[in-house]
C-alpha cells in the first residue's frame, strides 16, 4: 500500500462525519476537524488550546481527565469504539448526547499526544429506543389480543350451543325422515345447524390457540390404535369428500404399533389435515391418510393432489392467522398452527412438503411404547 500524503490525510480527517480531536499530554486540544465542528457546534478555532473537558458534561470531566492519565501510562495504545462503554459529549448549546469514542495515544517529542475519534449516536441511540418501545407496545397488543379473544370466545360458547341445540331439537322434532315439519322450516333448521357447528368450531380454534400461546394447552395421551384414530377422522370428513368428488383413502398397515396420544386431541389435528387436503384439492383428486413405523414413532401422513403450497410460503403455513394469498380465504388459518401444537405436546414433529399441483403432504409423528414419554403435560 503507498503512502498517503500529508494533504491527502488532512483531506480524508476533513471529510469524516466523526469528530476528530487531538489533545497534548496537558490535555489541551491541539486539533479539532470539521466534523468535531458540526457535532459539538464549535468553530476549530475557538477550541485550540482549550480543555477537553469542555467537550464533557461537567459531572464527568474530573474522573474522565484521570482515566485518560492512566491510558497514557499503560500499554495498551489504543482502544476502538465499542471496547469501552458509551459516553457522553456536550454541545456548545449545553445539550448533552450520547456518544462513541476510539481513543489512541502516542509519545511525541513534546511529550504524549492523544487522539480521539467520537461518533454522535443520537439518532442511532432514538431509534433503538424507539424500536424497544415499539417491541414493548407490540408484545403488549398482542397479550391484549389473545385475552380479549379468549374472553369474546369463552362468552360466545354458551349461545353458540344453545342455537346448535334448539336446531338439532327442531329437527328430532321433524322425525327420524322429517316428514313431522315443513319441508322449509327443515331446511332452515339443517342451515341454522351448519352455522352453529362452524362457529362452535371457530370458537374451539380460537380457544385452544390462545391457550396454546400462554402454554396451557393440554394433551391427556393414552395407549391408542393409529388405525382407530384415523379411522375417527375418516368417518367425519368422508360427506365432504363425497360432495367433493374426492377419493378419500387411507393405506395403513395391520401390525403398526398402538401410539401414545390423546385421541380427542388428535381427532382435531387429522381433521383439520384432512379438511385442509379436502378444501384444497379440485373435484375428482385423491386424498390419503397412511401411517408407517418409523423408528420409535409412527409416522403418518396426510397426502392430496391439490393446488399445494408454494415454495415461499412454506416457511408460514405453521403461523397463526396466516393464509395462502392466492387462494380463497375460508377459516381462521389457525388449524395447522394448533396442529402442530398439539403434535409437538405429544413428543412428536410436523411438518410440510409440496410439489404445487402435484402433491401436498403433511407429515407427523407420535411416539409408540418405546419413545412415549408418559406424561399428560401442558404444550
Ligand atoms: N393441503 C394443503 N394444500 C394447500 N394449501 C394448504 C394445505 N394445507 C394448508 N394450506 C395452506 O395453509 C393455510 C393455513 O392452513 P390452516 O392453518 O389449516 O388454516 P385454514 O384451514 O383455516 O386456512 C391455508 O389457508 C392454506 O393456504
Ligand atoms: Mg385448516
Amino acid at each position: 500500500m503507498l503512502p498517503l500524503s500529508d494533504s491527502l490525510v488532512a483531506a480524508i480527517v476533513a471529510l469524516a462525519a466523526d469528530a476528530i480531536i487531538c489533545v497534548d499530554g496537558d490535555q489541551r486540544i491541539t486539533f479539532f476537524n470539521e466534523g468535531a465542528a458540526r457535532i459539538f457546534g464549535y468553530e476549530p478555532s475557538e477550541m485550540l488550546g482549550q480543555p477537553l473537558g469542555t467537550l464533557l458534561p461537567v459531572r464527568f470531566r474530573s474522573s474522565h481527565s484521570s482515566k485518560l492519565a492512566s491510558f497514557g501510562k499503560s500499554q495498551v495504545s489504543s482502544r476502538r469504539m465499542g471496547e469501552r462503554s458509551l459516553i457522553s459529549g456536550v454541545r456548545k448549546s449545553g445539550e448533552e448526547f450520547p456518544a462513541e469514542a476510539a481513543i489512541a495515544h502516542m509519545p511525541s517529542d513534546s511529550g504524549p499526544v492523544y487522539s480521539v475519534v467520537l461518533r454522535d449516536i443520537t439518532e442511532q441511540r432514538r431509534a433503538h429506543d424507539m424500536n424497544e418501545r415499539l417491541l414493548v407496545e407490540m408484545e403488549k397488543a398482542v397479550k391484549q389480543r389473545d385475552e380479549m379473544m379468549a374472553l369474546v370466545s369463552h362468552d360466545l360458547r354458551n349461545p353458540a350451543n344453545a342455537v346448535k341445540m334448539l336446531a338439532g331439537a327442531i329437527l328430532r322434532a321433524g322425525g327420524s325422515d322429517g316428514s313431522g315439519l315443513p319441508s322449509d322450516v327443515a331446511d332452515h333448521a339443517t342451515v341454522i345447524l351448519q352455522a352453529a357447528m362452524q362457529m362452535d368450531a371457530l370458537i374451539q380454534d380460537l380457544l385452544d390457540s390462545t391457550r396454546l400461546e400462554a402454554g396451557r394447552l393440554r394433551v391427556s395421551p393414552q395407549w391408542t390404535s393409529a388405525d382407530d384414530l384415523v379411522s375417527a377422522a375418516i368417518e367425519t370428513l368422508a360427506p365432504l369428500a363425497l360432495a367433493k368428488s374426492i377419493v378419500l383413502s387411507r393405506n395403513l398397515p395391520p401390525e403398526l404399533p398402538e401410539v401414545y396420544a390423546d385421541p380427542h386431541r388428535m381427532n382435531q389435528v387429522l381433521s383439520n389435515l384432512i379438511g385442509n387436503a379436502l378444501k384444497f384439492t379440485p373435484a375428482r383428486g385423491a386424498v390419503t391418510i397412511e401411517g408407517t413405523r418409523e423408528g420409535k414413532f409412527v409416522l403418518f401422513a396426510v397426502r392430496d393432489t391439490g393446488v399445494g403450497i408454494q415454495p415461499e410460503d412454506l416457511p408460514f403455513v405453521f403461523d397463526r392467522f396466516w393464509h395462502s394469498k392466492r387462494l380463497n380465504r375460508s377459516g381462521a388459518g389457525l388449524g395447522l398452527a394448533i396442529a402442530r401444537g398439539i403434535v409437538l405436546g405429544h413428543g412428536g414433529r410436523i411438518w410440510i412438503e409440496s410439489s404445487p399441483g402435484v402433491e401436498t403432504v403433511v407429515r407427523f409423528t407420535l411416539p409408540t411404547i418405546e419413545s412415549a414419554n408418559i406424561r399428560s403435560s401442558p404444550v
